[in-house]
């Protein structure tokens, strides 16, 4: 971190400095002055800090706002920005803010994540991280969706870093938090407007003059506006094995997200075209969920029929899903991300490639059979 800003966080942020130095703590949400949440493995605990009082709290707003050369005052209630140290800074001050300002720290975590982290954390398995592996190699187009922090940006990191060093990666970002490792990366982030309203450049501006820029992939961090059409038109024409995040809570509802997103822009494709563009580019999505016990963990690994059905739906089919089995005492969740049968489309592709993931690898283990076959009964 720097020292200037070092010096600062210890005069303003004072209150809660033990917790931006525990590296035990991965989040620290204040709601008003005198209420402070912290997260820690994956729960929050309500902490006796405090601020002295909204002044003090605004103070705090304020000096990391001029620190990133931005402006909080009532005209601009809300700062969403990048501490140097890399930590992610959201706030709104009253008046949109009823109790005080609110403030969420996200902190930086150290070193870039793996499959590795994620399989010890059992957020997947190894056979499910070779499988992505795999598709990603195989440039397969993915999008990630998830709910608010259930650790979409992260397994984006992992899932980033795995692309084949010798392709040109371009990787887009509202307030730069991915910090993919490949030997040929570059990283844009888009640009808020000045004190007159003018010059933003958003994450739209940046896909389309990436695509100027020779990219073999395009990772956009966050997908949440009309750039989803884009990303779409960019995955359909030569960029294969780009990837984007979206916020949804199933595979289903992720691709819906995206057309929604699509038709926000300037555009006037019929919706049914759209619908047919995203089930052509996109080939997975993963999903990511914060279970109840506070763990992440990838709840399905879905394929995408690259036509819509004769209801113009999206048809998906899950390579791979979570199945919970049980609760220890102490209330977390045991289970496991199985393989469901389902053969991806790609399998030859794999085995044509020589890619070490074999058939028998999409096959069930017995007790998920058994959970499937009781399930199709109960369907039925
Ligand atoms: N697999 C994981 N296991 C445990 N904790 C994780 C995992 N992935 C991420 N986390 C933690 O969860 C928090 C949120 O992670 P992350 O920023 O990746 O989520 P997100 O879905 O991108 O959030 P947002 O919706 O705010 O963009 C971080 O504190 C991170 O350290
Ligand atoms: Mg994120």
């Amino acid at each position: 971190m720097s020292s200037v800003f070092q010096d600062s966080v210890s005069t303003f942020l004072a209150s809660i400095k033990q917790y931006l130095d525990d590296d035990s703590v991965s989040e620290v949400l204040i709601n008003g002055p005198s209420e402070i949440f912290i997260e820690r493995r994956g729960k929050l605990e309500r902490v006796d800090a405090k601020f002295k009082d909204e002044q003090a709290l605004q103070a705090a707003v304020r000096n990391i706002a001029q620190f990133v050369g931005r402006r909080v005052d009532d005209e601009n209630p809300t700062l969403d920005a990048r501490l140097p140290d890399g930590s992610r800074v959201s706030a709104v001050m009253p008046p949109c803010s009823r109790k005080g300002t609110t403030l969420s720290i996200r902190k930086f975590s150290k070193g870039t994540p793996t499959f590795v982290d994620l399989i010890q954390k059992q957020s997947i398995t190894k056979d499910a991280a070779r499988f992505l592996d795999v598709a990603i190699y195989l440039a397969k187009n993915m999008i990630i969706s998830g709910g608010t922090g259930s650790g979409k940006t992260t397994l984006l990191n992992v899932l980033g870093s795995r692309i084949p060093g010798h392709q040109r990666l371009i990787v887009i970002e509202d307030a730069s938090e991915l910090k993919i490792t490949t030997d040929h990366v570059v990283f844009f982030e888009t640009k808020p407007p000045d004190a007159m309203g003018k010059g933003a450049v958003t994450i739209r501006d940046l896909v389309r003059s990436a695509l100027r820029l020779r990219p073999d992939r395009i990772i956009v961090g966050e997908v949440r506006g009309p750039e989803a059409l884009d990303l779409i038109t960019a995955m359909n024409t030569g960029h294969g094995g780009s990837m984007g995040t979206t916020h949804a809570n199933t595979p289903y509802d992720g691709l819906v997200r995206l057309e929604t997103l699509a038709m926000m822009g300037d555009t006037n494709v019929p919706t049914a075209a759209i619908r047919r563009q995203i089930a052509a580019a996109i080939h997975m999505v993963v999903q990511i969920k914060r279970l109840n016990d506070g763990s992440r963990k990838i709840t399905n690994i879905a394929e995408i029929t690259p036509e819509v059905d004769e209801h113009g739906k999206y048809m998906l089919r899950d390579i791979f899903t979570f199945i919970q089995r049980g609760m220890t005492a102490e209330g977390k969740i045991i289970g496991e991300l199985v393989p469901t049968g389902e053969i991806p489309s790609f399998m030859e592709e794999i085995e044509v490639n020589r890619l070490p993931y074999t058939r028998d690898k999409f096959t069930p283990p017995a007790w998920a059979v058994e959970y499937f076959a009781k399930i199709n009964r109960k369907a039925a």
